[in-house]
């Protein structure tokens, strides 16, 4: 046992313990501190008491009010379903083309399907619809496919080149990767599709030679004057909404390669109810047809 000595200036005895010279003056802890100790002490029992606290061989002690923030999620979410279940029935009772006019049921829709949209379609389509390249905007009023109600159900439910015996379906061919045609007749197609939505820098010389080309090659698909054809899904090339880019290099790329974008089918997936509200959303943000 250290010797303790009073230390001279202020009085208090020290520890005894001494280090280098100096010495632990043994003060007693402020008073404020300590009760602040003991009432945290009560509390912490309290709280044992009351809340879920230790863990015990099979699970926890629950506490008098055996609150569980799980259980408490799992109502709200059963709470949050029971209430918009009588507007899922009444979404389901009324025709598509008939929500719209009514307020209440044309706003929940959009809400749903706006959630449904965030969760399942943004990684492609972007937030708000507003695409990328090879990911249409859904946010315009330009569809590759029908976009009316029983269309745009129709793309979503089944998809497009997804593999399900429903899904729309149709190729355009790869002109360069299958030899179909040379580069020469390649780059005079590329000119003459620039013409076709005014795009600046076409030759005309070279146009003129893939206007006769687009005629024998690509209006089965894209039309005569090349405004598409939905029931193919092929674009319209004469307005300024590209699908793949908005350049020489991306219109050449589609001729040469022939790409076909895949749009997963949701059919199991995804509730009829939860696809109708999708349906009203996606129609809802570019004005569908
Ligand atoms: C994996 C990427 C991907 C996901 C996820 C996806 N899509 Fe698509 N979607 C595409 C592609 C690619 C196309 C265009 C296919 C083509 O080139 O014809 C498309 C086309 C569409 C079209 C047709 C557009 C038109 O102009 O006719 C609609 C409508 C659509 N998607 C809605 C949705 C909805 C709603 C969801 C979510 C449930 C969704 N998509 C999720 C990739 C995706
Ligand atoms: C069998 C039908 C078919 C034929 C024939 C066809 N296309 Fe296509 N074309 C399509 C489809 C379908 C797409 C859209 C591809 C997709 O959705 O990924 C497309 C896309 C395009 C695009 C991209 C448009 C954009 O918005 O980015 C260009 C350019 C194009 N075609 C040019 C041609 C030319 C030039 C020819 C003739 C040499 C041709 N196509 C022949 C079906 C066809």
């Amino acid at each position: 046992m250290a010797k303790r000595e009073v230390d001279e200036i202020s009085g208090v005895e020290d520890t005894g313990h001494e280090w280098d010279g100096i010495k632990e003056l043994d003060n007693p802890l402020p008073r404020w501190w300590l009760y602040v100790m003991y009432a945290c002490i009560v509390w912490a029992i309290g709280y044992w008491i009351v809340m879920p606290a230790w863990p015990t061989l099979n699970g926890y002690t629950k506490g008098v009010f055996a609150y569980s923030e799980r259980a408490k999620t799992d109502a709200d979410v059963a709470n949050g379903q029971a209430a918009r279940a009588p507007m899922f029935k009444k979404l389901m009772a009324t025709p598509i083309e008939q929500v719209n006019a009514n307020a209440d049921l044309r706003n929940f829709a959009i809400e749903a399907g706006r959630a449904t949209f965030n969760d399942n379609c943004s990684t492609c389509h972007g937030a708000g619809g507003q695409g990328a390249a090879g990911y249409p905007s859904l946010a315009d009023n330009v569809w590759l496919w029908d976009g009316s109600f029983a269309g745009i159900e129709q793309t979503i439910n089944y998809g497009i080149r997804s593999g399900h015996d429903q899904a729309r379906l149709s190729q355009m061919p790869s002109y360069g990767k299958d030899a179909l045609l040379n580069a020469e007749q390649i780059n005079d197609l590329t000119d003459y599709v620039m013409t076709l939505s005014k795009m600046p820098g076409a030759d005309a010389g070279k146009a003129a030679r893939g206007a006769q080309l687009f005629a024998e090659n690509c209006v089965s698909c894209h039309g005569a004057s090349g405004t598409g054809d939905p029931l193919q899904g092929a674009p319209n090339l004469t307005d300024k909404e590209y699908l793949y880019g908005n350049s020489r290099e991306a219109i050449h790329g589609q001729i040469y390669n022939g790409n076909g974008g895949v749009m997963p089918t949701w059919e199991a997936k995804l509730s009829p109810e939860t696809v109708k509200s999708l349906v009203v959303y996606v129609h809802s943000l570019g004005g569908g047809k």
